[in-house]
């Protein structure tokens, strides 16, 4: 008979999980983790010996590559699952394919589902550390975290002072396809528990049904609110999860809620531009908008690495680990 896991407090399923604190706390790791990344050896020995398995139910580049890299760079032994060519295909249930993996012995298991709730229930089935690495359109929590980590980022190199994960002050519009996005939800929870005032921009049927419980206000006008943004974040139309169904025409769309040369001109002169990725040019954003120096995507991609060196660290690092990983202790 298999035991629970360990407590939900010992998972990252939420922005929730962690709270104002949680994310102050990953937001300090992750700047030690970018000291490490400017070494000739980018590597800590924090996670030797630790096993952390990616089980990717759902396609991905960007959060797949990143965590292996981040577990990497914390040296821990890295077991790589995919859902097309693995026994699945053979009619073997999601239970049993975690207890499978489980049985092998790992310490922390990353799951990308497109059914909400699955790092969930996965947590039943195994006693690894479970983290959330998108389930369906429930919630992306890594995403939102190294959003607001290049959000900290940028506006400390502006300020020139030390990096404060107090957001308060700042407009952030997210534009799109809120309905069917879990990176949406995780945002606007993150952006708002730093202080941030947030306003979800799209059209009436990319909305959810029921706003109450979002901390946030919406419109169906960008051009109502794009002058008073410090940072516009795009969001792709969920078209695995019936987004585009629901939008008449996508030139359209592009005419009345993408990011287009001439709103991105009009934009405050120093708004940020962001977009978790894939981005789809032409629809949510302009192909030069994308390049403009505003536009963060790169830096978000970089950021992931080391925002999710820092929760596998808090996570598995155990109650003895440092503080922070220190220079001392490098890699060979
Ligand atoms: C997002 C996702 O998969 O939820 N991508 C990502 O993880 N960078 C957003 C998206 O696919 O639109």
């Amino acid at each position: 008979m298999r035991v629970a896991g360990p407590p939900a407090r010992d998972h990252l399923l939420s922005v929730a999980d962690l709270g104002r604190e949680g994310i102050d706390e990953v937001m300090r790791l992750a700047d030690s983790f970018k000291e490490v990344s400017a070494r000739p050896i980018p590597k800590v020995p924090a996670l030797r010996g630790k096993t952390v398995a990616t089980l990717f139910f759902e396609a991905s580049t960007r959060t797949r590559l990143s965590f292996e890299t981040a577990a990497r760079r914390l040296s821990a032994d890295v077991m790589s699952f995919s859902a097309s060519t693995s026994s699945l295909e053979k009619g073997e249930s999601l239970r049993d394919t975690i207890e499978t993996i489980d049985a092998m012995g790992v310490d922390a298991m990353v799951v990308r589902h497109r059914s909400s709730g699955v790092p969930a229930q996965v947590t039943a089935w195994t006693s690894a550390v479970v983290l959330n690495a998108g389930d369906g359109q429930h919630e992306h929590p890594t995403q939102a975290l190294l959003d607001c980590y290049t959000i900290r980022e940028a506006l400390s190199e502006r300020g020139g002072g030390e990096p404060s994960s107090d957001l308060s002050g700042l407009r952030i519009g997210i534009v799109g396809d809120i309905r069917f996005s879990r990176v949406a939800r995780s945002n606007v929870l993150a952006f708002s528990l730093l202080g941030a005032e947030v306003t979800l921009v799209a059209p009436r049927t990319l909305l959810p049904s029921s706003l109450e419980g979002w901390p946030a206000q919406a419109t169906p006008e960008l051009d109502s609110v794009l002058e008073e943004l410090d940072v516009v974040y795009l969001l792709r139309i969920q078209t695995e999860r019936a987004g585009q169904v629901l939008l008449p025409d996508l030139d359209e769309y592009h005419s009345r809620f993408g990011l287009t040369r001439e709103r991105a001109a009009r934009l405050k002169p120093d708004a940020l531009i962001m977009h978790p990725g894939p981005m789809i040019r032409g629809v949510e954003i302009a192909p030069e908008a994308a390049e403009l120096p505003a536009s963060l995507v790169t830096r978000q991609v970089r950021n992931g690495v080391l925002v999710r060196s820092a929760v596998l660290f808090r996570l598995l690092a155990g109650p003895g680990r440092p503080a922070v990983p220190t220079g001392e202790d490098p890699v060979a």
